[in-house]
């Protein structure tokens, strides 16, 4: 019977190896053992971006990109964005399980009640520029945190851990919240605990003199379904940034504020704002043909496409195309919406992308959506990092209850010189002699 072995043949000295293949991996550090001699230190992996390396085991979220399949906890994303709100989803993918009545009440009284921020970062946040992007400000609000909770450094105490687990999802929209008015020069506006999570994070955003917010139920609905869209995607560049710097056991606080950083690059959570900038730019539907062809002449990305692990169309794409739908009846049709549904069109037909199994990603039409609703662009990177530090957090949590744990330190391939000789500044070249 054929074993679940690999056998190498090292033929630089003719001595074959056998590895055994666990859950269709073979452990790098297997590898170690193939050297030519006492004083090689053995043959390691080159994964530039860890493009073919699973970095942990995870039963938080699964994604098959070949059929287009994404689950958390087990669940079809389709039939939680069908049936559940965000802070049940949120429930799911820390604890593992969906909670009953009980449960999620708990939950919600929990998150309610967290949602205030000490008044010394409401004046933190008076510091910045008037005009200081709403991502720069969050990330560095979310770090600032970690000065009001300093017992949040005891990240192997699960209870300690939990607790500011609850305050980091609670404080997230009241934080970016407060850096969209900050934005646009708004008072700020205190939580209310009569609104649910997402019509709580409107009534920040949007009150202006009314006593009581009231959010159109339909938006609120429409921004629930898109945070359970962007709670968790397993092992995304965020999630791997969490990850290792929480495995230094810094405290959960910069651990997120590092994660949203990674998240606001263009190629990741970053692509929503640059997908609006796109469709600006290209203007109408008719010049659309003229930017594909831009694209496939490799001067520019289309942003909102493609995707390292999906080589089939984004499961998440697809339902947030059908709530643009339902947001448009109340909002009134982006026009936006035609330039990306005929971006969509061509570039599924065109070998280009077709080859390159490119299809639109979670971020092509969520912006569309978001603006729609009334986010500036500016908020958009903003409105995935609310709901991704749900799975920033779960997959922490999971990473400190696994026994493998280690400070993450890859190693390189060394390119460099070698025992140089010094120099003494004398004996240097005169500035400008060298090219620098
Ligand atoms: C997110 O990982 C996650 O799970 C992320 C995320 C999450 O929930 O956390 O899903 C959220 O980040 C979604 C992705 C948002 N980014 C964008 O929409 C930016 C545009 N997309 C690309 O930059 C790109 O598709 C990436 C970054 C998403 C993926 O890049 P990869 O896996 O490194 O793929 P690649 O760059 O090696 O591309 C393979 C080929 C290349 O062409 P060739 O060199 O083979 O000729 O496809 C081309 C690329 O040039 N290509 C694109 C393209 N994406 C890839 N060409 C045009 N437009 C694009 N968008």
């Amino acid at each position: 019977m054929a074993s679940n072995t690999l056998t190498i043949t090292d033929n630089r000295t003719g001595r074959t190896y056998t590895l055994p293949i666990e859950d269709g991996t073979v452990r790098s550090l297997d590898m170690r053992q193939i050297r030519t001699g006492e004083d090689d230190f053995g043959l390691m992996m080159y994964d530039p971006a860890f493009v073919n390396t699973a970095s942990c085991r995870s039963s938080v979220t699964f994604i098959d990109g070949e059929r287009g399949i994404l689950e958390y906890r087990g669940y079809p994303i389709e039939v939680l964005a069908e049936n559940c709100t965000f802070l049940e989803v949120a429930y799911l993918l820390l604890f593992g399980k969906l909670p009953n009545k009980s449960e999620l009440n708990a939950w919600v009284y929990e998150i309610t009640h967290h949602t205030m921020l000490h008044e010394t970062t409401r004046k933190f946040m008076e510091g910045f520029r008037y005009d200081a992007h709403p991502m720069a400000m969050l990330v560095s609000t979310v770090a600032a945190l970690s000065t009001v909770y300093p017992e949040a450094k005891n990240v192997q105490d699960p209870a300690n851990r939990l607790r500011q687990i609850k305050r980091l999802i609670a404080k997230m929209p009241t934080m970016a919240a407060m850096s969209y008015r900050h934005n646009v020069g708004f008072p700020y506006v205190y939580p209310d605990n009569d609104l649910s999570y997402t019509e709580n994070f409107m009534n920040m955003l949007w009150r202006m003199v009314e006593p009581k917010y009231a959010a159109n139920p339909v938006l609120a609905r429409a921004l629930d379904v898109l945070f359970i869209l962007h709670a968790d995607h397993e092992q995304n560049c965020s999630t791997n940034t969490m990850r290792s710097v929480g495995s230094s056991l810094a405290d959960p606080y910069l651990a997120v504020a590092s994660a949203a950083a990674a998240l606001s690059g263009p190629l990741h959570g970053g692509a929503n704002e640059e997908v609006l900038k796109m469709l600006n730019e290209i203007g109408s539907k008719d010049k659309v043909p003229a930017y594909i062809r831009k694209v496939k002449e490799g001067h520019i990305k289309l942003m909102g496409f493609g995707h390292r692990v999906y080589k089939n169309y984004d499961p998440r794409a697809k339902i947030i195309k059908r709530t643009a739908e339902q947001v448009f009846q109340v909002t009134g049709s982006n026009p936006q919406l035609d330039i990306a549904l005929e971006l969509e069109r061509i570039a599924l037909e065109d070998e280009y992308f077709v080859d390159r199994k490119l299809y639109p990603n979670v971020d092509f039409y969520s912006g569309i959506i978001y603006q729609a609703v009334g986010f500036k662009p500016e908020l958009f990177t903003v409105l995935f990092a609310i709901p991704r530090s749900v799975g920033w957090l779960a997959q922490w949590e999971e990473m400190h209850r696994d026994p493998e744990r280690k400070i993450a330190r890859p190693r390189q391939i060394y390119t460099g010189e070698r025992t140089r000789t010094f120099i003494p500044m004398e004996e240097r070249a005169v500035a400008g002699a060298v090219s620098a």
